[in-house]
C-alpha cells in the first residue's frame, strides 16, 4: 500500500470489530474506512453516537489494534516497529477524551499530572522536564500558581487545559480530540476551540476533530468525512459538504442542527431522521443508510454503493448523489 506525500496518516480498509460480553456476536464498529490526514490540517470527522468515531480516534492512535486494514503514520507501519522504536512512536500520536475528569489523577497536584507522561517518558533531567511542563501549562494560559493544586480546585476548562497541556509536554505532531468540548459549558467553548487553532499554528500540529457537534466542525476543521455505522458516507472540505451535502444521511444531520449555524450551512426544509441508527452486529445490506433514507430504492438494498469523487476532493457512497434532485418514492 502507498501513503500519499503529504499524509501524516494515511488509512486503508481500517476495520475494528470486537466480541460482544457474551461473546456470541461480533460488533463491526469500523467496517472499511479509507482516508488520509495532511500534515498541519484538522480533519473533522462527524456521526451520531454509536457510528464509530472513538473506535476509530483509539486505532489512530494504536490504544487498540485494526481487526484488518492498515494504518500508516509519515509512510511507516508503526506496528512493523521493535517494541521500544514503537513506545517512543507512540508519543507522537495523542489522544484527548471529553472528560478531564478521566484523563487527571484526582490525588496528583496538576504540576505532577502535567509532568508524568515526561516522568514516563525519561526524557531530560528533572530540571528540563519541569521546565517542560511549565512551558505547556504557560502555553494553554494556565497561572504557573495552579500548578500546587488539584484537579477539584479547577473549573472544567482549566482541567481540560491541563489535559491539553498534559499532551504538549511530549511534542506530538497528531493530536486526536474526540469530543474534547462536548463537557464544557458553552461560554467557553470557544476559547478552548480558539487554544486548539492557536496552538496548531504555533507548533505546526495536525488534529483529527471528533464530534458529534456540527458547529464545533464548522468552526475548527478544513475537512470533514461525515460517518454513519462504520463507515464513511462522505468526506470533502468544510465548506463544499456543509453547503452542497451529497449524501441523504449528512443533508438530514445539517438540516437537523438545532442551534445557529453559519448561514451556509443552514439548510431550507428540515429533514427528520426517523429510527435510531442500526446495531453494527447486523447493519442493513447494501447500502447501510438505507432503512431511513427517504430516497432508498430496490438497488439499494442489493448493492453497496462505491466510494466516488464527484466533486474534486469531495467523496460520496450514494447511488444517487449525481442527480440533480433526488425525488422521494
Ligand atoms: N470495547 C467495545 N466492546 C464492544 N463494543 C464496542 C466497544 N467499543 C465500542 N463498541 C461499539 O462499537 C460501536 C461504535 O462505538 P464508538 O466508536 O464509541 O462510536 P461513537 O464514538 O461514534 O459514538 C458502538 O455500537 C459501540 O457500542
Ligand atoms: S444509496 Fe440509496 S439508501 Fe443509500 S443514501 Fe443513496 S439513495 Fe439512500
Ligand atoms: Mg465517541
Amino acid at each position: 500500500m502507498t501513503a500519499d506525500a503529504h499524509s501524516i496518516v494515511s488509512v486503508r480498509d481500517l476495520q475494528v470489530r470486537f466480541q460482544t460480553t457474551d461473546r456470541r456476536a461480533t460488533v463491526k464498529a469500523v467496517d472499511g474506512v479509507d482516508f488520509d490526514v495532511r500534515r498541519g490540517e484538522t480533519f473533522g470527522i462527524i456521526g451520531e453516537s454509536g457510528s464509530g468515531k472513538t473506535t476509530i480516534g483509539r486505532a489512530l492512535v494504536f490504544l487498540l489494534k485494526p481487526s484488518a486494514g492498515a494504518i500508516l503514520h509519515d509512510g511507516i507501519d508503526p506496528l512493523a516497529l521493535p517494541r521500544k522504536q514503537f513506545q517512543n512512536h507512540r508519543r507522537d500520536y495523542q489522544i484527548i477524551f471529553q472528560d478531564p475528569n478521566a484523563a487527571l489523577n484526582p490525588r496528583m497536584t496538576i504540576l505532577s499530572s502535567v509532568l508524568e507522561p515526561l516522568e514516563l517518558a525519561g526524557q531530560g533531567t528533572r530540571a528540563e522536564r519541569l521546565a517542560r511542563a511549565r512551558e505547556a501549562m504557560d502555553r494553554v494560559g494556565l497561572p504557573q500558581e495552579i500548578g500546587e493544586r488539584y484537579p477539584h480546585q479547577l473549573s472544567g476548562g482549566q482541567k481540560q487545559r491541563v489535559v491539553i497541556a498534559r499532551a504538549l509536554t511530549l511534542r506530538p505532531k497528531l493530536i486526536v480530540c474526540d469530543e474534547v468540548v462536548a463537557a464544557l459549558d458553552m461560554s467557553i467553548r470557544g476559547d478552548v476551540l480558539n487554544l486548539f487553532a492557536d496552538l496548531q499554528r504555533e507548533l505546526g500540529l495536525t488534529y483529527v476533530f471528533i464530534t458529534h457537534d456540527l458547529a464545533v466542525v464548522s468552526h475548527i476543521s478544513e475537512r470533514v468525512a461525515v460517518m454513519y455505522l462504520g463507515r464513511f458516507v462522505e468526506l470533502g472540505p468544510t465548506e463544499s459538504v456543509s453547503e452542497r451535502p451529497l449524501h441523504p444521511y449528512t443533508q438530514a444531520l445539517l438540516s437537523a442542527e438545532p442551534r445557529p449555524l453559519p448561514s451556509s450551512m443552514r439548510g431550507g426544509e428540515r429533514i427528520v431522521l426517523e429510527g435510531e441508527i442500526p446495531s453494527p452486529i447486523d447493519p442493513p445490506s447494501g447500502c447501510r443508510f438505507r432503512t431511513r433514507c427517504r430516497y432508498a430504492q430496490d438497488v439499494c438494498a442489493s448493492r453497496v454503493p462505491d466510494w466516488r469523487e464527484l466533486v474534486p476532493g469531495h467523496w460520496v457512497a450514494c447511488h444517487f448523489a449525481d442527480r440533480p434532485n433526488f425525488s422521494p418514492n
